[in-house]
């Protein structure tokens, strides 16, 4: 029996994810894609891992600039998302139209991201039709923090506060081939009353 690739996609499908950008710029140029399948390995040293399809263009740049920057999405970057997975002149002679600065490798980090890796390439591992690509951290922010895997690097950095996102943005999700947002922060029940309905009885209740 073989493994229907619809069906792997189906039951992969049911993995939620974050949704980020993979960037990087080889010789000036600037290129990215449309990534989910990126994990974080090891703290020490802090390592990061993405798979990035062997036929794709982006793949042949991040091989040869040796680095990449992964930039986590907001719900308000969905257009970002749907741009960097296309075949389109936006993306490869505009960039999407995305604002963004170097920070260590010299990777784009994108405007306005949830948060950032910036990440050294340090072994390729083939991985059937994509390869994983390791990467070593050598920044990282998130909220207009970021910190540097060598110290001199921080006093070369350019001021970070303008990349801050508000403070309530959320990250954009896809599960089951669609994007998603998620709903509000859980609260308790027991300090948000809904008016006019009937709480459960607990045994500390006045009766
Ligand atoms: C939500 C989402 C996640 C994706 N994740 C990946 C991924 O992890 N690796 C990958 O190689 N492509 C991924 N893709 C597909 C690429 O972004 C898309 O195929 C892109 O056009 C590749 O461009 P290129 O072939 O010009 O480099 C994803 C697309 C979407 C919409």
């Amino acid at each position: 029996m073989t493994i229907e690739k619809d069906f792997f996609r189906q039951v992969m499908g049911h993995f939620a994810t974050g949704v980020t950008v993979v960037t990087t710029s080889n010789q000036g140029v600037v290129s990215g894609l449309t990534v989910n399948a990126f994990c974080s390995v090891s703290l020490n040293p802090p390592l990061v891992l993405i798979c990035i399809d062997i036929h794709s263009t982006a793949m042949t740049q991040i091989r040869e600039s040796g680095a990449f920057a992964v930039n986590m999405l907001t719900e308000q970057q969905e257009d970002l998302s749907r741009c960097f997975a296309t075949q389109s002149d936006e993306r490869f002679k505009h960039f999407c139209h995305a604002s963004y600065h170097a920070v260590a490798t010299g990777a784009p980090v994108l405007a306005d991201v949830l948060a950032f890796v910036d990440a050294r390439v340090v072994a390729e591992y083939p991985g059937g039709d994509h390869s994983i690509f390791l990467g070593q951290v050598e920044a990282l922010g998130i909220g207009g923090k970021v910190l540097f895997a060598d110290a001199r690097e921080a006093e070369n950095a350019t001021d970070h506060n303008g990349q801050t996102p508000p403070p309530d943005e959320a990250p954009l999700t896809y599960y089951l081939g669609h994007y998603r947002r998620l709903a509000d922060a859980y609260r308790t029940p027991s300090m948000n009353k809904p008016v006019g309905t009937t709480q459960p009885h607990s045994d500390n209740d006045v009766q």
